[in-house]
């Protein structure tokens, strides 16, 4: 009696501790296109302090896929768009995987291979036409290998795959891309793949500063909109965005179509005329993003599905062309300090070792750093007031069922 009783409260207390580990699932972005980031065995610690549990390579870096064996951390790895024409071949497709995929599991957890970034909104009539049956080789040669069961083949698609977007529920792919876009949902149902947009409200944000609402984009407070079809009310653009995703995938006969947020996020800095590319706006989305990710709501139109979020990106990359603010969306900066303040705590991040270290800031290699954004030192790991209660909370009523144990057992 008494064995089973403890054995029911140890049940229950590691029930209490699984709780709170599981918390959220964050997924980001590690782009590199930079020449001043650190080793990936640096980075580890970095993507743990924001609790991400999934992180999406643009390659299949080796040096990364090494770093991160053993680790728990849930790997896309992508084929760039100039690998489409030739991972038509399925040969050529088996072997990339052998040498790419294959070498790393199962040590490292490669999940997903994504195949081409936002390639139908290039408007280029011969790499679109490259897609699909890239995709195709790609899942056959994985089924050759007997790997289709554990990673899963994709694609990230810009929002611009859309032609209307607003209300969410008027969703709708743009016309010209329908008849190409039809056989890739067709082949997302059949192999059980998620389709995956990228979405900015950044963008929209910076194109029209003065008739969006900054509080809309940045999930602060505010009234919010209701879409007059669907009477749903919306308090932030990112989910108008998605739910008008769900609503063209609804429109063509997807309705049960897994949808991932590849890519979203916002820049820390950006020229004179990128309206609201500040370090206090970043943070903002991205705190506000990562809690809200954490609370386990999905959106107005798909309220109990989990959002499943990649943010953009892990760190700012120096060599990226385009605006300044291409090079800004990092959450960290080249020398591991965080980019500014997420104001989130190592809850959000999924982990109950809320005494971590602050991951060591790395020797900056670096020229171009502003010097004076000097948030190093604020980190991810402080713990807020009601991060803290909970922990308070679990903490006690340990206490209490470790002593009604021992009182047992005595
Ligand atoms: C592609 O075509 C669409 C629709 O015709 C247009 O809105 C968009 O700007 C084009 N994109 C590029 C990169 O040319
Ligand atoms: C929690 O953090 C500790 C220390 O940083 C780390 O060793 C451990 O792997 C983390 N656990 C999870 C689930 O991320």
């Amino acid at each position: 009696m008494v064995m089973e009783l403890s054995r029911l409260l140890i049940l229950f207390i590691s029930g209490l501790l699984s709780h709170v580990k599981i918390g959220t699932s964050i997924g980001i972005n590690y782009g590199q296109i930079a020449n001043n980031l650190p080793t990936p065995e640096n980075v580890i610690p970095l993507v743990k302090s924001i609790g991400a549990t999934r992180v999406k390579l643009y390659d299949a870096d080796p040096k990364v896929l090494k770093a991160f064996a053993n680790t728990g951390v849930e790997f896309t790895v992508s084929l760039g768009n100039e690998y489409l024409a030739k991972m038509r071949d399925p040969d050529c497709a088996k072997t990339w995987i052998k040498s790419n995929v294959q070498a790393y599991l199962p040590a490292t957890k490669i999940t997903c291979i994504n195949v081409g970034n936002e390639v139908l909104t290039f408007n280029d009539t011969s790499l679109s036409g490259c897609l699909l049956p890239a995709m195709e080789s790609v899942h056959t040669a994985l089924v050759n290998l007997g790997l289709d069961k554990q990673v899963s083949v994709t694609t990230a698609h810009s929002l611009g795959v859309l032609g209307s977007s607003y209300p969410p529920s008027a969703g709708a792919f743009r016309k010209d891309l329908v008849d190409c876009i039809t056989p890739i949902l067709d082949f997302h149902v059949k192999t059980a793949s998620p389709f995956l947009i990228n979405a900015y409200p950044y963008f929209a944000y910076k194109g029209s500063p003065k008739q969006v609402s900054l509080d809309f984009v940045l999930f602060q407070p505010n009234q919010g909109i209701v879409d007059p079809a669907s009477n749903l009310h919306y308090d932030n653009m990112l989910f108008a965005q998605i739910d008008a995703v769900y609503a063209a995938l609804a429109s063509l006969g997807y309705k049960k179509l897994l949808l991932h947020i590849s890519e979203t996020g916002w820049p820390s800095k950006g020229d004179e005329d990128e309206a609201g590319a500040t370090p206090e706006n970043a943070k903002k989305y991205n705190g506000n993003l990562i809690k809200l990710i954490s609370s386990k709501k999905g959106t107005p139109m798909r309220p109990n599905c989990d959002l499943n979020i990649y943010v953009f990106a892990l760190f700012n990359e120096n060599l990226k062309p385009g605006p300044t603010s291409e090079r800004n969306y990092g959450l960290f900066k080249p020398d591991g300090s965080p980019a500014y303040s997420l104001g989130i705590s190592a809850v959000t991040a999924a982990n109950t070792t809320v005494a971590s270290p602050t991951p060591p800031a790395l020797p900056d290699t670096s020229s171009g750093n502003d010097p004076d954004s000097g948030s190093g030192s604020t980190g991810y790991l402080s713990i807020s007031s009601a991060t803290k209660a909970r922990y308070e909370f679990v903490g006690s009523v340990m206490l209490v069922l470790v002593f009604f144990l021992i009182s047992l057992l005595l």
